[in-house]
């Protein structure tokens, strides 16, 4: 299926004028594993105007995976790979062999998924070992080798993006790992710009994005450290890019990507409490109801970066492990901040 093993890795041209598929700025909900899952999505999605989801990663080791994988990590397939708010979702597959990259990555797109990407910044250590993830951003040579034979397996008229961190320790390769991934003829790359050293914390080096956004001809997704739009401004001015993805500062505040996009006021924690209170009702409904508390006080964990009565509400349920007690301070939270309107 994919000839590129002997390939070696061709040189590009440097400051092309025009970005191919250059297209409107767009607003990516980020993969977030063991976050945000297909509830999270459609919750995320319907109150606020994505364009894309990208759904967390599928690891690909030495198989091609059955489909029930695929359904079980991203349902939408079952509606033509949108969310029940017609937003389009994309597979992320994680691996390090490029056939068996290639190969589930056409499983995806004939399932319906909307473009496929691959991701190469996951900074899990399991995963890094058996040579996945972010490792590969130490071999710019790995990463063409994977992405070129996925692009050619699923097709020009398919989307094909990448997600990278700059680099493992440090940026020196960056320009290397992005000169692979457009030689291999990517359409989207979105750069989440701190290393993998660097792991989560702040502040993301957007700059070097908007070095990237001179240099070369791919186009961009800025990611990292948005929590709000004066972020997402001053984001866009350094990047000079226009897509942005927005991962824990969605979960901080349920409608930032309408407050990025629409200038929409950011939710109120009355109304966050009622959001609360249908995620609790969908979770509780669901398969994983089981992990309810732990995924609430998960979320809740973000919130408090945004709201101090979601402190409180944590502080109060941290300890419950009845779902009751939890949807009871839920509903006391939501009838407080109706008094304090
Ligand atoms: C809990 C968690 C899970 C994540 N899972 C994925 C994943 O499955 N795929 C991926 O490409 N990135 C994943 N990421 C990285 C995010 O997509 C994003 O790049 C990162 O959080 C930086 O963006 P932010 O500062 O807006 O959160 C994850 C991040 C977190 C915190």
């Amino acid at each position: 299926m994919c000839k590129i093993f002997e390939n070696t890795l061709p040189k590009v041209t440097l400051f092309m004028s025009t970005k191919k598929n250059q297209q409107n700025s767009k607003l990516i909900l980020a993969p977030m594993e063991g976050v945000v899952d297909p509830l999270m999505r459609d919750l995320l999605t319907t109150i606020n105007n994505f364009d894309f989801c990208f759904i967390e990663f599928i690891r690909i080791i030495d198989a091609l995976l059955p489909e029930r994988v695929f359904y079980r990590m991203a349902p939408e397939l079952n509606h033509d790979g949108y969310t029940p708010d017609k937003t389009p979702i994309r597979i992320q597959l994680l691996g390090q062999h490029p056939q068996w990259m290639a190969e589930n990555a056409v499983r995806a797109i004939e399932l319906g998924s909307h473009g496929i990407d691959i991701n190469f910044g996951c900074p899990a250590k399991a995963v890094n070992k058996s040579k996945g993830g972010a490792v590969l951003l130490k071999t710019p040579e790995e990463i063409y080798k994977i992405v070129s034979c996925v692009k050619q397996a699923v097709g020009k008229e398919v989307t094909t993006s990448v997600k990278i961190r700059l680099g493992f320790d440090d940026a020196t390769l960056l320009d290397e790992i992005v000169d692979a991934i457009v030689s291999a003829d990517a359409d989207l790359l979105t750069i989440h710009a701190r290393t993998k050293r660097h792991g989560y914390r702040p502040p993301a080096y957007w700059e070097y994005i908007g070095d990237i956004q001179n240099k070369y001809n791919i186009e961009l997704v800025a990611n990292g450290e948005i929590w709000s739009k004066n972020d997402a401004d001053r984001c866009k001015n350094i990047t000079n890019t226009t897509n942005l993805m927005l991962g824990r500062g969605i979960l901080a505040l349920p409608n930032l990507a309408n407050v990025i996009k629409l200038n929409a006021t950011p939710m109120s924690w009355h109304e966050t409490t009622l959001l609360l209170q249908k995620y609790s009702q969908l979770e509780l409904q669901g398969d994983k109801s089981y992990y309810f508390s732990s995924r609430l006080k998960q979320w809740l964990r973000y919130l408090k970066l945004q709201y101090p009565e979601a402190e409180i509400l944590f502080e109060k349920i941290k300890t419950f492990k009845n779902k009751n007690d939890i949807l009871d301070e839920i509903q006391l939270s939501n009838s407080n901040s109706n008094i304090a309107k």
